[in-house]
Parts: structure tokens; sequence; C-alpha cells
């Protein structure tokens, strides 16, 4: 027999999580703007001179670049530079930026989502200094927390010639083995 308590039969069925909030956190959503503690407190450290992947209104330094002037294939030579890229698939390409920049005379500090799993992370977080933040962090103006962990990866600058022989084919990031 099957007892029903009718105080639990008289609830509502469960509905799906609002689907603006599903968009919100998911990967499709580049505007996972830097709280703005987080990188006060980064930039009290290293004084950024370029943010090169932002709008202009969630740039992080008055030189900066958005997407019409493309930071990726800008050079950024010489800055002490804050990169919260886009959380795509294109990640990987921001990180060989960011790691290829540090050994040309760049210094350069990510904040990424600390996915340990990926072929970017192995390829150039690892080669940074890693710094995985307590808890998560609550982007931009939301008020839940990411549904991720975060890290931050410093690449110092460094004279040592580069020798970028990745490659990108078919939307995957290829490493020499
Ligand atoms: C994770 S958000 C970080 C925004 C801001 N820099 C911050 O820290 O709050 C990534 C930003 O990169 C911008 N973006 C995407 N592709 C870009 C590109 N090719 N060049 C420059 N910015 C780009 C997006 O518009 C978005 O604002």
């Amino acid at each position: 027999m099957v007892v029903v308590d009718s105080k639990v039969s008289a609830l509502p069925a469960p509905v799906a999580e609002p689907r603006k909030l599903a968009v919100h956190f998911s990967s499709q959503s580049n505007e996972w703007t830097t709280p703005r503690s987080v990188f006060d407190e980064l930039d009290g450290e290293f004084h950024f001179t370029l943010d090169p992947c932002c709008t202009h209104e969630n740039a992080k330094c008055k030189r900066h670049f958005t997407a019409a002037e493309n930071g990726l294939a800008q050079n950024w030579k010489g800055q002490t530079v804050f990169t919260n890229p886009p959380y795509g698939r294109e990640i990987g390409l921001w990180m060989r930026k960011a790691y290829h920049s540090a050994l040309a005379g760049a210094t350069v500090v990510c904040l990424v989502p600390a996915r340990t799993d990926t072929i970017w992370w192995h390829a150039y977080a690892t080669k940074g200094e890693v710094r995985f933040l307590k808890g998560r962090l609550k982007f931009g103006n939301a008020t839940a927390s990411a549904p991720f962990p975060s890290a931050v990866v410093v690449f110092r600058k460094s004279r040592a010639k580069s020798k970028d022989r990745s490659h990108w084919h078919n939307g995957q990031l290829e490493l020499p083995i």
C-alpha cells in the first residue's frame, strides 16, 4: 500500500530552473565581469596597465581592447596585463597569448575557471604561478555564486624566446607530443 502524505501531495509540482538563470550561468555568456574586490586586490599587487578583453563598460584599465579591436591580435609586450578572458572554447587561445606575451616581455595575470581537466590548463596554466581561489566568485551583478571554481594564473615576464609549437585544428588545440 502506498501512503501519500497529504501535505506532500499538496505541494506544487517542481518547476524547471528559470531559463534566464540557466543562460546567465552557461558558457554561452562571455560577460563574467570580474568582481571589483578581486580586481582591486590584484591591481594593488601588480598595477595593471592593460585589459585586453572587455567591453568599454566593464574595462578594468584605461588602456583596453574590446572585441572590435580583438585583443588577441594586439601586441601586449611591455604591458602589465589583467585578463579575464571569454570562457568559451576560445579560452585556450587567450591562455596561449598570455603565456607567449610573458615570454615576449609582458606580465600577464589571468582570472580563469579552474578547469584543471582541460587541454589549455595543462598546456599553459601549469606553466604559470597558479593561485586557486577559495569558495566561488560572484561575477558582475550576480547574487549567486558561479557554478565553477576560479583560479588566478600569473605569467611573469621572461626573456626566454617564445617557442609556440601548438596550433588549432578543427576547433581543437593540438600540442606537440
Ligand atoms: C569574462 S569578460 C571580462 C570583462 C572584463 N575584462 C572584466 O574583467 O570584468 C570577457 C570580455 O571579453 C570580451 N571579448 C570577447 N572577445 C574579445 C576579443 N576578441 N577581444 C577583446 N575582447 C573580447 C567580451 O565582450 C567580454 O566583455
